[in-house]
C-alpha cells in the first residue's frame, strides 16, 4: 500500500513509521511533516535509506502544496498525526492550534476527497485514519471515557482536536469517506519532545534542576506506551470499521505526583543521588483537567488489541532511552 503519514517526524509518527516498516516492509510510506520544534527527524535514521520511505517537508495549512503532494504520491491510505500537540502552548498561543489542527485537517480531508473521488469504484477503499486524543472528552470525576461520551473539551488544544474530529466524522457521514477516528490517552516512550512530563522529569533529574510538578500533583492521567499505541493504530487501520471511533488507553491511571515519584525512585538508583529532593510544585496550569481515564473495551473486544508489556518494563525502556540520548549529547556529558 501507498500510505501518507502526516506528522511522521513527531513523537508518535516517528515511532509509527519504524513500527510500520518492521511489520509491513512492502508498503510505501510518504512522511509529510513541516518539522516544527516538536519534530526529531533523526529518530528515523534507521529507515532513511529504505527505498520504500520518502519524506517531504510540507505544511498541511498550505492547501496548494498539499494538493500537489497528494496528486503526485496518490496515497491509498492516510494516517493523520500532524498537529500542534502541547496544551501549555495552546494556552499561550491558541491560533496556530486552530490553523494546524482544524484548518490543516480540513485541507487534508478535502484534498483526499477530491483525489479519491475521481475513481468512484475505489473511493471507499481509500482509508483515512485520524489520530486524536482522550482530552476531547473533558475532565472526569468518576468512571472512564467510552466512545459514547459527549465531547467537552476544555483547553484550546483539546477544542481544536475536537473540531478536527467533528470534521472527519462529517466527511464520513456526508461523503461516505472511509474515515476512522482514534482517541488515545497520554503516550510515553522514546523520542517525545522535552516539553512533555516524562522527558521533563528525566531531563531535570539528570541536570540536577528542579523537577516541576503542576499544582499539588493530584491530576490523574492514563499512560500508554507509544509502541502499544502504534500497534493499535496498525490494527485499526487494517481492521477497523469505516465511520467508527476507537478509544485507546492503557488501563493505567497515575496521579502525576505518584508517577513523578516512581520515576525519581528509578532514577535515584541509576544516578546514585536522591532525585526526589528536586521535586518542586509550580503554579498550576490554567483550566487543568483533573482526571482522564479511557475505557478501551471496544478495541480490546473487536480488534483483540492489548498493550504488549507491563508499565514498569516500558517505563524502564523509556528512561534508558533518554539516559542514552543524554550521554550522546556533549552538553549533558558536562552536566553529568
Ligand atoms: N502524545 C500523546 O500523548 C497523544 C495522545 C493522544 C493523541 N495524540 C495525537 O497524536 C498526534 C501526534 O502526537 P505527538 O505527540 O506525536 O505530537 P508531536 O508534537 O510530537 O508531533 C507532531 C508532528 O506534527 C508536525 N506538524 C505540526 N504542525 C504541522 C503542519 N502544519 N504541517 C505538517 N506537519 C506539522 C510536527 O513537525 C511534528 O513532527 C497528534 O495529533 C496528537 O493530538 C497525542
Amino acid at each position: 500500500m501507498r500510505i501518507l503519514i502526516t506528522g511522521g517526524a513527531g513523537f508518535i509518527g516517528s515511532n509509527l513509521i519504524l513500527h510500520w516498516f518492521k511489520h509491513h516492509p512492502d508498503d510505501i510510506i510518504l512522511n509529510l511533516d513541516n518539522l516544527t520544534y516538536a519534530a526529531n527527524i533523526d529518530f528515523l535514521n534507521p529507515v532513511t535509506s529504505n527505498p520504500n520511505y520518502r519524506f517531504i517537508q510540507a505544511d498541511i495549512v498550505d492547501r496548494n502544496h498539499l494538493k500537489d503532494v497528494l496528486r503526485e504520491f496518490i496515497p491509498q491510505g492516510v494516517i493523520h498525526l500532524a498537529a500542534e500537540s502541547h496544551v501549555d502552548n495552546s494556552i499561550k498561543g491558541p491560533e496556530i492550534f486552530v490553523l494546524t489542527n482544524v484548518l490543516g485537517t480540513f485541507n487534508l480531508l478535502e484534498e483526499c476527497r477530491q483525489l479519491w473521488n475521481k475513481d468512484k469504484l475505489t473511493f471507499k477503499e481509500n482509508r483515512f485514519l485520524h489520530i486524536s486524543t482522550d482530552e476531547v472528552f473533558g475532565s472526569l470525576e468518576s468512571g472512564s471515557f467510552s466512545e459514547q461520551t459527549p465531547y467537552r473539551p476544555n483547553s484550546p488544544y483539546s477544542a481544536t482536536k475536537a473540531g478536527s474530529d467533528h470534521i472527519v466524522r462529517a466527511y464520513h457521514y456526508t461523503y461516505g469517506m472511509n474515515a476512522i477516528i482514534t482517541n488515545c490517552s497520554n503516550n510515553f516512550g522514546p523520542n517525545q519532545n522535552n516539553e512533555k512530563l516524562i522527558p521533563t522529569v528525566i531531563r531535570s533529574a539528570i541536570s540536577r534542576d528542579k523537577i516541576p510538578v503542576y499544582g499539588n500533583g493530584q491530576n490523574i492521567r492514563d499512560w500508554l506506551f507509544v509502541e502499544d499505541h502504534c500497534n493499535a493504530l496498525d490494527m485499526v487501520f487494517h481492521k477497523g470499521k469505516s465511520g467508527e471511533t476507537y478509544n485507546i488507553g492503557g488501563r493505567n491511571q497515575w496521579k502525576n505526583i505518584d508517577l513523578v515519584n516512581k520515576i525519581c525512585d528509578l532514577l535515584s538508583d541509576i544516578l546514585q543521588y536522591n532525585v526526589k529532593e528536586q521535586i518542586s510544585n509550580v503554579t498550576d496550569r490554567l483550566g487543568h483537567d483533573l482526571r482522564y481515564a479511557v475505557d478501551s473495551t471496544k478495541i480490546e473486544r473487536e480488534l483483540k488489541w492489548r498493550p504488549a508489556k507491563d508499565f514498569d518494563t516500558n517505563l524502564k525502556t523509556t528512561i534508558d532511552w533518554y539516559l542514552k540520548k543524554r550521554e550522546h549529547s556533549p552538553l549533558t556529558q558536562q552536566i553529568i
